[in-house]
């Protein structure tokens, strides 16, 4: 419908719009009080001086994180060169995706580097992480080459290492990986020998409590919840095989029961201090599940999306950042007439 912005014509434009206009009770968000008393309306220019957010040596000027995604292919090439000039023109944090197809016999490979060596859209001010699957990290210990990943890091100008951990995935994946040993053991060797900063993640089924509590007490630098409720990357294994739909695919944890198990395994405000920094992730649809999510731990001032960037970036550059300013004018927003309910 054409809108009219003239006067008398907005009003007979209301006329028209009253019965599209009812907000149904059951569309409510119950996660928020609404305080339309105490803020005020952010301007575009707001953006660049709203947030700080430290992360590494760096601060970060927005709480989104570009979730791992993608690299190892031309159209992953050209999405990896549009997210990190997103990242560059609003200071966010990205990570890329799995790594493992420039990774072969020992060497870097040459082939597909450039898919991932976005450090010169990006810039020298923000964190730029790669990524690396646990199976291959298990696989890099046994021939004892884990010293690849240093080259990698540096070869790609990277500040560190995201390893995912995906066991559901393997097993969906015609010619996925199984493991030897158990991830645990896996990352506690490697831990111990790595010198850079890491990042845990699961890609999609969120980690329960025991495992939480196990990776919080191998102190990476964060952890990226990758929770239950958005892309699942089982799910899309299983597709992509053409497999029936299997039980397991719908086992796991959101981000709120996530919340819960960190605060139930840590119940002192003061112990919650220490604890690495957390990324909200797995099924942030847009701003609002952001800001429910942000600062629900005192160490939780990131949330990760995947799924919904990896639409607009595929589709232009114009319409990636487009939509990321969208959504952080739309979170500022949020954070003036908006109160959160706290997860216990
Ligand atoms: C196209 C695409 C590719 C992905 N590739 C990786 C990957 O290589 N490594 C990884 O750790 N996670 C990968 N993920 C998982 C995401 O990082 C994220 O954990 C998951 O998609 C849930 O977030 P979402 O609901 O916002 O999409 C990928 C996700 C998408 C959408």
């Amino acid at each position: 419908m054409k809108m009219n912005t003239d006067s008398s014509q907005r009003k007979d434009d209301h006329l028209e719009l009253v019965s599209a206009s009812i907000v149904e009770k059951s569309q409510k968000d119950h996660r928020f009080f609404y305080e339309p008393l105490f803020g005020k309306h952010p301007r575009k220019k707001d953006l660049n001086n709203c947030w700080r957010i430290p992360f590494l040596n760096y601060q970060l000027k927005a709480p989104l994180w570009i979730s791992s995604m993608t690299g190892g292919s031309e159209k992953g090439r050209l999405i990896n060169i549009r997210l990190a000039r997103a990242a560059k023109k609003f200071g966010l944090g990205m990570a890329l995706g799995s790594c493992r197809s420039i990774l072969h016999e020992g060497k870097i490979r040459e082939e597909r580097f450039e898919d991932f060596h976005v450090r010169s859209h990006l810039g020298d001010n923000l964190p730029l992480m790669a990524n690396i699957g646990i199976a291959q990290i298990e696989e890099l210990l046994n021939k004892k080459e884990e010293g690849l990943v240093e080259n990698l890091l540096s070869s790609l100008q990277a500040d560190g290492l995201i390893i995912h951990l995906n066991p559901m995935q393997e097993w969906f994946q015609t010619e996925g990986d199984r493991y030897d040993k158990t991830p645990f053991e896996t990352l506690k060797e490697f831990s111990a020998k790595a010198t850079y900063p890491l990042i845990f993640k699961e890609v999609g089924q969120g980690i329960g409590p025991k495992s939480l509590k196990a990776l919080i007490e191998l102190r990476p630098y964060a952890i990226e919840f990758a929770s239950l409720g958005g892309t699942n990357f089982s799910k899309l294994e299983s597709l992509r095989s053409s497999k029936e739909q299997d039980p397991l695919l719908f086992v796991g944890h959101d981000i709120a029961e996530m919340i819960s198990f960190v605060k139930k395994s840590y119940p002192q405000e003061e112990e919650r201090k220490n604890l690495p920094l957390f990324i909200a992730s797995g099924g942030i649809v847009n701003f609002l599940d952001g800001a429910y999510y942000l600062q629900q731990l005192p160490t939780l001032n990131l949330y990760g999306m995947a799924g919904q960037l990896a639409k607009r970036a595929a589709s232009s550059e114009e319409e990636l950042f487009d939509y990321i300013e969208r959504e952080l004018l739309s979170l500022m927003m949020s954070s003036q007439f908006l109160e959160k309910k706290i997860i216990e």
